[in-house]
C-alpha cells in the first residue's frame, strides 16, 4: 500500500458512523465506496459526509478545495459488489447484531481479492466471533472509531483469535495515515475505552444516587479535575506523577469503598421505565430547554475541535 493509504476503500453501514469514516478515509487520499442497503440512510449520509466536511472546514482542518477533493472520492451505492469488489482496505459499520455482521462478512469474503483487510466497527462482538467460519481470517481486525469518527482520534484495533500481525499493522498504519491515534489491544468485553468509560460511568451514578454531590458537580468535578488531566496524561502515567507510595496508601482504603455493583444503576433503570433516554427524547438525567440540545451539540463539537487541535499540537 503506497503512502500506508489503499487505493481504494469501502464502508459499509451509512447510519451514525459510515459518514465521519468514509470522509476520514477519503480525506487521505483513498477511493472511498459508502454503501448501504437502504437508499433513504444513503441520502442522509450524503448530507453527512457534507456535515462533517463543513465541521472540518470550520477548524481549518480541510481547506475549500481539499474538502472538496475529499467528497468528490466518496461514492455512494446500494451495492455491495460494487462497494466492495475493487477496495483494499473494508470498515463494516453495520448494526451490532452478530448474525448479521457473520452475513455480511460472509457476502463481502466471497467478493473480495485475497488479500483485502476486513475490519469491524463493533463495539463489543468478539473479533473471533466474526473470523469464524470464514476461509481467510487472518485478514479480519477490530477497527473501533470513537463517535464521532471525524473529530475523537482514537481508534481501537482489536485482534481477534486469528488475526494476523499484518493486518494489524496494516489497519495501524493507514489509521496513522488519517491522522488518527490507533492503539491496538486483544480482545476482551467493551474493549478498553468503554471498559474504563462505564467504570467511571458507574461510580458516577452511584455518587449521585447516594446524593453526595448534585449531578452538575459530579462532573463538574470530572470536567475540571480529571478530565482536563486525563486529556494531558494518561491515569497510568499519572501514577508515576502523583508516586506510588501515595496510590498505594490511598487505594488501601478507598478501592473497597468504590462502587462495585453488576447490576444496573437504579437511577438509570428508573429513567428508562420513564422513556427518559436523554437527547433522543428530550429529557434524560437532566432537563433540556426548548432549542438547547442542538446548541450543545454545536458548542461541544466547537470546543472538543479546538481541544483536539491543541492536543495534537503539544508533545507532552
Ligand atoms: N453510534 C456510535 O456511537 C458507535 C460508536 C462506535 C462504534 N459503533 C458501532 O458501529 C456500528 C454501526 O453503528 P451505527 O451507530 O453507525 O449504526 P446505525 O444503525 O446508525 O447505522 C447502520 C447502517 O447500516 C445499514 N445496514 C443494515 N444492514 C446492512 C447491510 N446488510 N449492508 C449494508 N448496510 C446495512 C443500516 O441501513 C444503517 O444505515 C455498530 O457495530 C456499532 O456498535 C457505533
Amino acid at each position: 500500500m503506497p503512502n500506508q493509504v489503499p487505493n481504494t476503500s469501502a464502508v459499509i453501514g451509512s447510519g451514525t458512523m459510515g459518514p465521519g469514516i468514509a470522509l476520514m478515509m477519503a480525506r487521505s487520499g483513498s477511493a472511498v465506496y459508502l454503501m448501504d442497503i437502504d437508499e433513504k440512510a444513503l441520502q442522509r449520509a450524503r448530507e453527512g459526509v457534507q456535515m462533517a466536511s463543513n465541521v472540518l472546514k470550520s477548524s481549518g482542518e480541510l481547506t475549500e478545495a481539499s474538502a472538496h477533493q475529499a467528497l468528490g472520492r466518496i461514492h455512494f451505492t446500494t451495492s455491495l459488489s460494487e462497494a466492495v469488489k475493487s477496495a483494499d482496505f473494508i470498515s463494516e459499520a453495520v448494526p451490532e447484531k452478530l448474525e448479521l455482521k457473520q452475513k455480511v462478512f460472509s457476502e463481502m469474503e466471497a467478493l473480495v481479492s485475497s488479500d483485502t483487510i476486513l475490519s469491524s466497527n463493533t463495539s463489543g462482538i468478539p473479533i473471533s466471533k466474526l473470523q469464524e467460519g470464514r476461509s481467510r481470517p487472518e485478514r479480519i481486525v477490530g477497527m473501533h472509531w470513537s463517535n464521532p469518527p471525524h473529530i475523537i482520534p482514537v481508534i481501537e484495533i482489536i485482534r481477534g483469535d486469528h488475526t494476523a500481525d499484518q493486518t494489524v499493522e496494516t489497519t495501524r498504519n493507514y489509521a496513522l495515515a488519517m491522522n488518527q491515534v490507533p492503539v491496538v489491544e486483544h480482545e476482551i468485553p467493551g474493549f478498553v475505552e468503554n471498559r474504563i468509560l462505564y467504570a467511571i460511568m458507574r461510580e458516577a451514578l452511584h455518587l449521585a444516587e447516594t446524593g453526595v454531590a448534585s449531578m452538575e458537580d459530579i462532573d463538574a468535578t470530572i470536567r475540571w479535575g480529571i478530565g482536563m488531566k486525563l486529556a494531558v496524561i494518561g491515569p497510568l502515567a499519572l501514577l508515576d506523577v502523583a508516586g506510588l507510595d501515595i496510590y498505594h496508601s490511598v487505594a488501601s482504603y478507598l478501592n473497597q469503598e468504590l462502587c462495585s455493583d453488576t447490576g444496573i444503576s437504579r437511577l438509570v433503570e428508573e429513567k428508562v421505565t420513564q422513556k427518559n433516554l436523554g437527547f433522543k427524547t428530550g429529557k434524560g438525567l437532566f432537563d433540556y430547554a426548548p432549542g438547547e440540545i442542538p446548541e450543545l451539540m454545536r458548542a461541544r463539537v466547537a470546543t472538543l475541535l479546538k481541544l483536539r487541535q491543541e492536543l495534537m499540537k503539544a508533545d507532552v
